[in-house]
């Protein structure tokens, strides 16, 4: 029988994450650091990424990319190469909130969410960075990983994929249900390549999203309520599914839709 150190193991394993520089993508990235992986993080934020490459350590470091930059996510990928030799696991995380919902967290009425108020570039930028750049990050993480015959991509989509939340910008709900469809038309296309690719949905966790608005009171409160375990996430929480999908421990895993959410999804359907 397989030891837990054996099923778990991704030591020097060469990982991306984007939008490793906060919440969940940090999480990810300490996690696969922690066990011994090689680390790069893509991340539009430079202050951000240079704190969390320094606090991380060991064998971690970042580029500077915006996900919404074909051109620049190849060179990335690139880059990554030209210094691991391959790459091996792939979390398809960096992710906005496209604006306001059309109601606020106090049940009223938000003009500035409203379909007609919505800026254009703004549904643009969202289906962008939440739905585009998964594809982008995909397709240059299987240019290398299907000559290596293996390779381990998890995407980061959330419970709003599955049901609607008004008080969250209107593009996320659709970017992130097509990102789920996407992951499963992947699973397919790859698993003949030994490349399996898994989607993360997480209901609500505390990280920097939409202005860190979870540690607002009324937001909170609003996001605890759906929680059958009377609290919403904290990045820790999302660490052992990660390790899970990216060890052999998830082998059998490709297709799945793993929802995390403290019980919200469950209570609100
Ligand atoms: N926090 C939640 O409640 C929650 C719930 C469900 C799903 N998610 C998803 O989790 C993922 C991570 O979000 P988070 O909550 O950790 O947010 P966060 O804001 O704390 O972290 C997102 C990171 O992505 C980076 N980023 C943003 N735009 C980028 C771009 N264009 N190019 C490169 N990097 C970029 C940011 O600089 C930041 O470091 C997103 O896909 C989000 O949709 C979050």
């Amino acid at each position: 029988m397989a030891s837990l150190e054996t099923m778990f193991n991704v030591r020097g394993k060469s990982v991306i994450v984007t939008g490793g520089a906060s919440g969940i993508g940090r999480a990810y990235a300490e996690i696969m650091a922690e066990q011994g992986a090689r680390v790069c993080i893509f991340d539009i934020d430079p202050t951000g990424l240079d704190r969390t490459v320094a606090e991380i350590g060991g064998d971690c470091w970042g580029q500077i990319v915006d996900v919404g930059d074909r051109p620049g996510m190849a060179a990335a990928f690139d880059a990554v190469v030209a210094r691991h030799g391959r790459i091996d696991t792939v979390f398809a995380n960096a992710g906005i909130d496209p604006g306001p919902g059309f109601m606020t967290p106090e049940g009223e009425r938000n003009p500035a969410g409203a379909i007609e108020a919505i800026p254009d570039e703004q549904w643009d930028r969202g289906i962008e960075i939440n739905l585009t750049s998964v594809y982008t990050t995909v397709k240059h993480a299987v240019r290398h990983m299907k000559p290596q015959g293996s390779g381990e991509i998890i995407v980061t989509s959330s419970i709003a994929s599955l049901i609607n939340e008004s008080i969250v910008g209107t593009s996320y709900m659709p970017a992130k249900a097509a990102v789920n469809h996407f992951v499963r038309h992947m699973a397919m296309e790859l698993g003949a390549y030994g490349i399996r690719v898994n989607a993360i949905l997480p209901g609500p966790f505390i990280t920097n999203i939409a202005g860190g608005r979870l540690r607002n009171k009324a937001d909170r409160a609003a996001f605890e309520a759906q929680s059958l375990i009377g609290r919403i996430g904290d990045v820790e929480d999302i660490k052992g599914l990660a390790l899970l999908l990216a060890s052999p421990a998830g082998a059998y895993f490709t297709g799945s839709l793993i929802v995390i959410d403290g019980g919200s999804l469950t209570r609100m359907t």
